[in-house]
């Protein structure tokens, strides 16, 4: 009885929060096509949901990665590209960004060629669980937002650790759930039912801004994220909390 429920208390927990529970496609395919959907409206929302909080975060994730002052930088999951354009900011010889929505890409890529970047930053589909480049390869890695949608999250930590070099350090950026009262009633309130509302209004996709909270609920947050990637190998890992809780700063280093 005890290892009955033992398994299935197991099987519940590691259960996938994915976009769209009736779809039979895998986790990845489902965020793909999800982000796909939504990248006309993506980086309106974004900053209209975190009232532009999200911009304050990209640049303190720029400062600490600046402070290591990288030649070369990984954008992992750079969607349309906010965090590989802030990192030049830290005046790096080429940023690269990867992705596996072909449509946040397409944004990502009208912006760069806007803003006269396409010499500095180049994105590319790529996926963080099998990241097209060499071992050993960035002085820096970034990542906003971006680990909670992973398929399998220590595939894409170790991959980020094999193509940082010696020395390296990865900065992810990551929503998580406050816990003082009453701002985590509040907030509660807000992320379970105003940012959906408003998200599926604007973005025309039903479950996109639903399964934003459900995804970030469900993922390991501060010591436990930490834990995430000194399994996969990071090491001198640490944590930052943001904004009253409602995101996290982790850092960690390649030895
Ligand atoms: C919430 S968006 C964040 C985009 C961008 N980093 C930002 O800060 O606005 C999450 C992104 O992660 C991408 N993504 C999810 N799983 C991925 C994977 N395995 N490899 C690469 N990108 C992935 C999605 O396609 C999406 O563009």
């Amino acid at each position: 009885m005890f290892f009955t429920l033992f398994a299935l208390y197991f099987i519940i927990m590691k259960k996938q929060v994915t976009p769209y529970s009736d779809s039979d496609k895998g986790k990845k395919e489902q965020v793909a096509g999800m982000f796909d959907t939504i990248a006309p409206k993506y980086d309106f929302l974004n900053h209209f949901l975190s009232l532009n909080i999200d911009t304050i975060w990209r640049k303190k994730v720029i400062k600490i990665v600046s402070a290591h002052n990288p030649k070369r930088i990984l954008d992992v999951a750079t969607g349309t590209g906010d965090l590989a354009i802030a990192a030049l900011a830290s005046n790096p010889d080429r940023i690269d960004g990867i992705d596996i929505s072909e449509g946040m890409l397409t944004v990502g890529k009208r912006k760069i060629e806007d803003k006269k970047l396409e010499q500095r930053i180049f994105l590319q589909l790529g996926d963080a669980e099998a990241i097209p480049y060499a071992d050993n390869t960035f002085d820096a890695i970034t990542v906003a937002f971006g680990v909670r949608n992973f398929e399998n999250l220590q595939q894409g930590l170790q991959e980020m650790l094999r193509v940082l070099k010696p020395n390296g350090i990865c900065v992810v950026l990551e929503f998580t759930m406050p816990r003082k009262f009453p701002f985590k009633q509040f907030y509660g309130f807000y992320f379970k039912y105003l940012l959906p509302f408003i998200g599926k209004i604007v973005s025309k996709d039903k479950s996109a801004y639903t399964y934003l909270p459900e995804s970030v609920k469900a993922f390991p947050q501060n010591q436990f994220f930490v834990a995430e990637m000194a399994n996969a190998g990071f090491t001198q890992n640490s944590f930052k909390s943001l904004t009253m809780g409602i995101a996290a700063i982790y850092t960690g280093k390649k030895c």
